[in-house]
């Protein structure tokens, strides 16, 4: 059969899609590559399903400004489009550095704008992976105002589909305040940087020398600032991640999240449990073993991992559905509460709320972090966040008191009378205003002070605060604690109180929005 000829029209549109996909050229992308970046089209192909995705806006050019820039750049320097993550629906942007660096002009931003309105409308995540010098010099104010409206967009948005930002390079300037308004960063360790003002501004400002690294990198926003949620090895590994934090979320905040496959037995037992909390109970343990130990299959994704230790938050399934779970660590600060825990905590209870997700509290807490600093930086308010983030979510809210649960922490860590659905607690739970050696110290001052050998009255007194306060029985007796259970059963304990919660429906007093104590 002879071959027919090409119609010049589809001849035309095929030769200009070819060139869409060139993005700032070869020698831009061989760049790209010789420091270890994909482009922005490896990464969308290494995100999604293979094949799902659907671009739309690639004809789409620079529009320029006061004739500084006459240069016509197709796809104007970002990639927009959806496809699917384990067959769902995602929107995805993604920067691309190769023309005149991700910058972000009028017209790269209007596609964003526009992808972001659909994610909305049509209630699916929207995943940008940034890789931008920041606002596009040549194109003046007019680049400040898209990023406004990228900005406005985030934030309405908030709540309401999950946005995952993805940091694949230098993000500068206004490149780093979209990500900072949505739900989760991811960063990649060696490779991506954000930073309002880069080094050389920093250098000529406040004289300081230090690299793109040091000032905004990969661990430093996991560690240090708290700006970034997860650091990955790799660009591989950093969608990797993506993909198994999206299997835990809704596509939407009228949804609830997609169920897990698991042959995890509900009734499983783990005697590990009994004997994990030390007798001593000034010595640490994992609680990180515990979680492990009651969700499915021991898997746990967790966020924040590298920042405020002392609180661990992150999602797993229980019996296949979803759950957010924060739990206090004895291992880093013996648990307390700081002003960094206290912060992310509160941010991860929002979110989980926001996308009904059950949150389950693993509580061990001697109390907030004393202390100059902390009293001077704001311990107050960040702990008033958490109270505040757990008192106004109406999830299911279920807490597990593996031990201390001493004072204003407890309050803080979603008990009963904050509506809290179901507190069970371990044998080894000791709910009071304070430890023992505190309180003893504070209520017998003046007899430890007459008395012939105070340490060994000090002992007796302690002891005499244990048997009286130190245990779950006096909370058990009040109703404040709803049962002790044994530390091998919490694992069905903890899927049956989920499923007896499944149709729980609360809500808050209708207002225009509280007021969170920023
Ligand atoms: C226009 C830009 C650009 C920008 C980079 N380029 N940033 N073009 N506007 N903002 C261009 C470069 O001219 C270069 O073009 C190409 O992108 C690659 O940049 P290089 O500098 O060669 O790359 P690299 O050495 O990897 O450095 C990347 C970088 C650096 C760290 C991002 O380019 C940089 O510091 N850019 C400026 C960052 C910045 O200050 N942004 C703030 C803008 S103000 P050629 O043609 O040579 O390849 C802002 C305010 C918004 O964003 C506030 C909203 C709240």
């Amino acid at each position: 059969m002879q071959d027919q000829p090409i119609d010049p029209r589809v001849q035309r549109l095929r030769e200009l899609r070819a060139r869409t996909q060139l993005g700032g050229g070869a020698d831009k992308i061989a760049a790209q590559h010789a420091k270890g970046r994909l482009t922005a089209r490896e990464r969308i192909e290494i995100l999604l399903d293979k094949g799902s995705f659907r671009e739309i806006d690639a004809f789409v050019t620079n529009r320029g400004a006061n004739g500084t820039d006459k240069q016509t750049l197709l796809t104007d320097g970002v990639i927009t489009g959806w496809g699917t993550i384990d067959g769902r629906l995602v929107y995805v942007y993604s920067q691309d550095f190769t023309v005149m660096g991700g910058s972000l002009g009028q017209a790269h931003a209007a596609k964003i704008v526009k992808l972001q309105d659909m994610a909305l409308k049509n209630g699916a995540p929207i995943i940008g992976i940034n890789d931008s010098g920041g606002a596009r010099i040549q194109e003046g104010m007019l680049s400040l105002v898209g990023y406004s409206e990228i900005f406005l967009r985030n934030t309405m948005s908030s709540g309401v589909v999950p946005q995952i930002s993805v940091i694949m390079g230098p993000c500068a300037g206004g490149a780093v305040y979209s990500p900072a308004l949505t739900d989760f960063i991811f960063m990649v360790k060696g490779t991506s940087y954000m930073f309002v003002t880069g080094p050389d501004v920093v250098k000529a400002v406040t004289h300081e020398d230090v690299s793109f690294e040091e000032l905004g990198g990969a661990n430093v926003h996991n560690s240090v600032s708290g700006v970034a949620h997860v650091a990955a090895e790799s660009e591989g590994d950093c969608m990797y991640l993506l993909r198994v934090l999206l299997s835990y979320l809704p596509s939407n905040n009228m949804e609830e999240p997609p169920q897990a496959v698991t042959h995890d037995d509900p009734l499983r037992t783990d005697a590990l449990l009994d004997t994990i909390v030390p007798d001593n109970a000034n010595k640490p343990y994992d609680m990180k073993a515990v979680i492990r130990s009651v969700v499915d299959d021991g898997r746990f994704f967790e966020v924040h991992e590298h920042f405020a230790g002392n609180i661990i938050v992150g999602f797993a399934h229980m019996g296949g559905h979803s759950v957010g779970i924060v739990a206090n660590q004895p291992q880093v600060l013996a648990g307390v509460l700081d002003i960094n825990a206290s912060g992310k905590a509160a941010r991860f209870v929002r979110y989980c709320d926001s996308f009904n997700i059950p949150i389950i509290t693993f509580e061990d807490v001697p109390g907030f972090l004393p202390g100059v600093g902390q009293e001077h930086g704001g311990i107050i308010r960040a702990g008033a966040k958490l109270l505040y983030a757990y008192c106004e979510a109406t999830v299911p809210k279920i807490n597990v008191i593996t031990r201390k649960a001493y004072g204003g922490a407890y309050c803080v860590m979603s008990p009963r009378s904050t509506r809290g659905d179901l507190v069970l607690a371990w044998p080894s739970a000791e709910l009071a205003v304070m430890g023992p050696d505190g309180a003893v110290k504070i209520i017998y001052r003046r007899e430890l002070a007459a008395a012939e050998s105070p340490d060994a009255r000090r002992a007796e007194l302690i002891a005499q605060y244990k048997e009286d306060f130190a245990n779950p029985y006096v909370a058990a007796a009040n109703g404040h604690i709803d049962d002790i259970i044994e530390p091998h059963e919490t694992r069905p304990r903890l899927i049956n109180a989920l499923e007896m919660l499944r149709n729980k429906r609360d809500s808050n007093p209708p207002r225009k929005h509280g007021n969170i104590p920023l």
